[in-house]
């Protein structure tokens, strides 16, 4: 259990979760995901966020390798979710520090948390706050709603370091620590899955927050999230900042997820055909279903597609509960930009593809072509409509990212 320094003085003191497979159902499956906190020495030594509860000995053990944690001088919160806010009582207990520093918003998260919180010495900072803690000096800057009301980036001019809490994290279980240790694509992913499951609501306020940085001339050279790996260099920190304004940004592209659950193997059917119209037109796509295939795995492929077509038989009046459940869970993600198609087979009533529609629609997602729903089996004159939906779909898709680029 020992610290590792990232910069000079400067140690991660997190810990490393192989085993947790769930975060507010988001799958973390097969990854895990890590803790991370930082310890800073200085004049004024000062520990950057804590741990889930179950891991405080953990990092009290890194931690005790470095000093005795009774010489933290000030605890900093830049977010109150049990994940990073879970050891702080303890700590707090153990290190008695001068100052527990929080945004505004931050101090009543805290209050709401905890219920010894009117005996510790709670400091708030606000944006554009700044405290010397000996050769350095910690500037706050607020990220409400990136992702809670309280969360909140601690940068270190001196040493050019963003601690940036949950932002640009990864939900990664290794032994690395940097991002420049794992193949780019496994970096990419996760940062791309995280954004997906947790951050992609929020991605106004991402580019806002991104703004600001640009706006203020921060110079960055390391970027130390609250979860994964810590991306070290200029080079990886500006890669990072600009997959985050690339995800926030969602523009359009060229491609399809085909997201269905299937009874009897008719509304897949009806998948693959949508899927050979698709390509007919140059659009390539992902079939998934839903049986098989997590939500959050469906969110990361959603990342980079433009279209979005959806199909479910009708059951009990209604959706399928894998396409319901995984409908209601776009729908708290909230993607932009996106077009959108409904498909499914049917028995007597077929109110499911409406359902379906209705659903895409309240995402904001224009449908440029109707459904096809077909009832029980599909032969080959229902495939050949599903086929010409694909092939419609591809071509207002195509359109669309024409529209796009031309305004661009
Ligand atoms: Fe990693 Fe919002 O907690």
């Amino acid at each position: 259990m020992q610290p590792v320094e990232i910069k000079k003085d400067i140690f991660w003191v997190g810990a490393v979760d192989f085993e947790s497979r769930d975060f507010h159902g988001y799958s973390l499956s097969p990854q895990g995901t890590t803790y991370n906190c930082y310890v800073v020495k200085d004049e004024k030594n000062v520990l950057f966020d804590t741990v889930k509860h179950e891991f405080t000995p953990t990092m009290l053990c890194r931690l005790s390798k470095l000093m005795d944690p009774a010489d933290i001088d000030y605890i900093v919160v830049n977010h109150v979710e049990l994940d990073h806010s879970g050891s702080l009582p303890q700590l707090i207990a153990m290190c008695r520090p001068e100052a527990v520093i929080c945004s505004p918003m931050g101090q009543k998260a805290i209050e709401a948390h905890f219920k010894d919180w009117e005996q510790w010495p709670i400091k708030v900072v606000k944006s554009g706050d700044s405290i010397s803690i000996g050769k350095r000096s910690v500037c706050f800057l607020e990220t409400r709603m990136l992702h809670w009301p309280d969360s909140m980036f601690s940068y270190i001019p001196e040493d050019r370091l963003l601690i940036s809490n949950d932002a640009f994290g990864q939900n990664i279980a290794s032994t690395e620590r940097f991002s420049d240790e794992l193949d780019r694509a496994v970096v990419e992913h996760a940062m791309t899955e995280y954004y997906h499951n947790i951050v992609l609501p929020y991605s106004p306020q991402v580019l806002k927050v991104l703004d600001m940085i640009e706006a203020a001339g921060m110079d960055i050279d390391m970027i130390a999230p609250d979860h994964g790996l810590i991306f070290r260099g200029k080079k990886e920190a500006e890669y990072a900042l600009a997959a985050y304004r690339r995800y926030a940004e969602q523009k359009t592209q060229k491609r399809a997820v085909i997201i269905y659950d299937t009874m009897w193997h008719s509304t897949e059917k009806m998948a693959y055909a949508i899927a050979e119209g698709l390509r007919s037109v140059g659009v390539e796509s992902r079939i998934m279903d839903l049986k098989h295939n997590h939500h959050s795995r469906v969110m990361t492929e959603l990342a980079r597609c433009g279209l979005v077509i959806v199909g479910s038989p009708t059951h009990n009046n209604g959706i399928l509960p894998h396409v319901a459940a995984m409908l209601a869970y776009m729908k708290g993600l909230r993607p932009k930009n996106r077009i959108g198609g409904a498909f499914g087979s049917f028995g007597w009533s077929g109110e499911c593809v409406n359902a379906i529609s209705q659903s895409l629609s309240d995402m904001g997602m224009e449908l440029p072509v109707e459904a096809v729903k077909n009832k029980y089996v599909p032969g080959h004159e229902a495939l050949a409509q599903c086929a010409e939906m694909g092939k419609m779909l591809g071509q207002a898709l195509i359109d669309k990212c024409a529209a796009d680029s031309a305004r661009a």
